[in-house]
């Protein structure tokens, strides 16, 4: 069998990527006639004047690929009769970094495109770091557009000393650096005539012959899921790639996160049956019992993986906004993506000089050590071990960006973890473990127009949307925490108070609270508001007196108007009208649920 080479393509919008690689599979006749038919009329009509924009081939057979898929990274397979090739062709512009770095944590092998003219950019720095991160040990880097230097050896070898210095004290088993034209086809090939002075070998050639060290076959059954396919209800099988060892029908695996084993009953490669898969064939996998088993789990074999919420990793940071700790982002590993936050980091690495420097957040470009915890037990393994699941991207869950790429060193186990109890669990974090927002929904209005009616409806709706609530009723908390106050205009005030307080320590938890309290004065709910702070919504119950005394549900208001209940409101004592309520609800005559509706509406809950 011929040995695969993975590689990937770097370089800024117009350093002619697609160029190189359409006209390397031009020149090894590696395109059908049909195909360069095709690209000779178009290059008639295209920008390079008569001669074949090579660009278009690539361009041409990538939109094909993406037709229907969303897919970040375009893959190209092409064979030559020495080796097979997978190439995986990202978007060069800045804030397609995202598809670089998964990219190149699928790569063996990074080329990286130099404009001649223009030498070593930020932007070639920054490839050779994400790249160099996430895990990739070979580098080709071509200086490319060298017809436009006149062939200039002197250009050429200034840029090999930068690259040299660049990649000095870098981790990395070969370097190779190459000029060329990919638009005239100098050094792709076949060695240029122009460029006498260069020896080395021409670009595919280089890459048929460079020897990659390849251990995905060795050690263990690894395949992350990517779906689940079910056509019909008898067949239900799991997809995905193969990233390690193999697989025969009859062996053992286990799912995880779940732990659970099964034996496998069948196997097929694209729809074809077989007994055995391995590494980097696509596969479909039907066990002989039913298990809970969707995207973002793994099926392994004789391989350990770590099933945590907890790991310590290296992060390069590509967001122009700076690291927040705590915040909430998504972190995608293998194929789950789940949400996460750095709760600490460690120290960042000096890139010149690789000293640890002590910090609290990282900006654009910043490799740190940090500690990233999950919103859920999640499937991944230290990128030494299995690197298709040791590494990870973090993606900003306001502006979808690519945030940061990374790999993990370690899982960490909270036993012995003594970082856990100095670590910051914020509102957030424990909101996003939640899965939602904390609010306090505080229901102001006379006695008896319907506030604890409607916070309890509310609070119901919410249960069974799987939400985490508490209900803080006037009349209960009396019985308790505020046992000892009655209803002068300070027993109020610090009724309010106190209720506001118990609401911001649950909202605090990442609970969503429903207040149901008279509340009568504009001051005290004020109060209420500056206490719990942006979670404070306030519904004004805005029945009138006339339909609560007709109600009387507790006989309240008779016993007021006979003058046994002192400062009773509404009869001998004042309700002020809140003039910001965030919603007005009247309930005479309306439906329960119906008022529910609209809080949820209007509220966003
Ligand atoms: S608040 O004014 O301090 O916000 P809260 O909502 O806690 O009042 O308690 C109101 C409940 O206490 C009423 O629903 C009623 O059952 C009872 N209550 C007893 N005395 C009074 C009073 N003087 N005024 C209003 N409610 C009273």
């Amino acid at each position: 069998m011929k040995s695969l080479l993975k590689f990937i393509t770097c370089g800024s919008v117009d350093d002619g990527k697609s160029t190189l690689i359409g006209h390397m599979l031009y020149d090894a006749k590696l395109i059908f006639a049909d195909q360069k038919k095709a690209l000779e009329m178009d290059s008639k009509i295209g920008s390079t004047g008569g001669e074949l924009d090579y660009s278009l081939l690539l361009d041409g057979l990538m939109a094909e690929r993406e037709q229907g898929i969303t897919i970040d990274v375009a893959y190209r397979y092409f064979t030559t009769e020495k080796r097979s090739f997978i190439v995986a062709d990202t978007p060069g512009h800045e804030e397609y970094t995202r598809n670089m770095a998964v990219g190149a944590s699928f790569a063996e092998l990074a080329i990286l495109l130099i404009d001649a003219s223009a030498g070593v950019m930020v932007q070639t720095k920054r490839h050779l770091r994400i790249c160099a991160l996430m895990g990739i040990r070979h580098f080709v880097f071509v200086v490319n557009k060298m017809d436009l230097t006149g062939y200039d050896k002197d250009v050429y070898y200034k840029i090999k000393k930068d690259i040299e210095q660049l990649t000095d004290d870098m981790d990395i088993d070969s370097l190779y650096v190459i000029p060329v034209s990919a638009t005239k086809g100098d050094n792709i090939t076949n060695p240029s005539e122009n460029m006498k002075w260069f020896d080395g070998s021409p670009l595919l050639s280089y890459l048929e012959e460079i020897e990659i060290e390849d251990n995905s076959g060795d050690g263990g059954f690894v395949m992350p899921v990517q779906r689940v396919c079910r056509p019909d209800y008898s067949f239900r099988g799991f997809q995905g790639q193969v990233e390690r060892g193999s697989i025969s029908t009859g062996d053992e695996i286990i799912s995880y996160p779940s732990g659970e084993k099964a034996s496998v009953k069948e196997l097929y490669i694209l729809d074809k049956k077989t007994e055995r898969a391995v590494a980097g064939q696509p596969l479909t996998i039907v066990i002989d019992r039913e298990m809970d088993i969707s995207r973002g789990c793994v099926i392994a074999s004789g391989r350990k993986v770590s099933v945590n919420n907890l790991f310590k990793g290296k992060m390069l940071w590509l967001d122009d906004e700076p690291l927040k700790m705590g915040k909430s982002y998504y972190l995608k590993v293998g194929t789950k993506k789940v949400p996460a936050s750095v709760i600490r980091i460690r120290y960042k690495i000096d890139v010149n000089t690789g000293n640890h420097i002590a910090c609290d957040t990282l900006v654009k470009n910043e490799i740190g050590v940090v500690e990233v915890m999950l919103a859920e037990k999640t499937v991944f393994a230290p990128f030494d071990d299995i690197r298709e699941i040791g590494c990870y991207i973090l993606i900003d869950s306001e502006s979808n960006m690519t945030s940061a790429c990374g790999v993990v060193e370690h899982e960490l186990r909270r036993g012995q973890n003594i970082v856990w109890q100095d670590m910051d669990v914020t509102r957030k974090l424990r909101e996003e473990k939640l899965g939602q927002h904390a609010r306090t929904v505080w229901f102001t209005g006379l006695s008896g127009a319907g506030k604890s009616t409607l916070a309890n409806a509310l609070e119901k709706r919410l249960i069974m949307m799987g939400r985490h609530t508490m209900i803080l009723d006037g009349d209960n908390v009396r019985h308790g925490l505020n046992n000892n106050l009655g209803f002068t205009d300070s027993d109020r005030s610090e009724n309010i108070r106190r209720i506001a307080e118990a609401s911001k320590l649950l909202n605090d938890a990442g609970i969503i609270v429903m207040v149901s309290c008279i509340a009568p004065y504009d001051r005290d709910r004020r109060n209420a508001k500056k206490i719990i702070g942006d979670s404070f919504r306030e519904i004004y119950v805005s029945t009138s007196i006339e339909e609560c005394e007709k109600r009387d549900v507790k006989g309240l208001y008779e016993k007021a108007r006979r003058n046994e209940i002192p400062n009773f409101t509404g009869v001998s004592s004042e309700y002020q009208v809140p003039d910001h309520a965030d919603l007005v609800i009247d309930t005479t005559g309306r439906d329960v649920e119906e008022c529910v509706d609209e809080i949820m509406d209007k509220l966003g809950l």
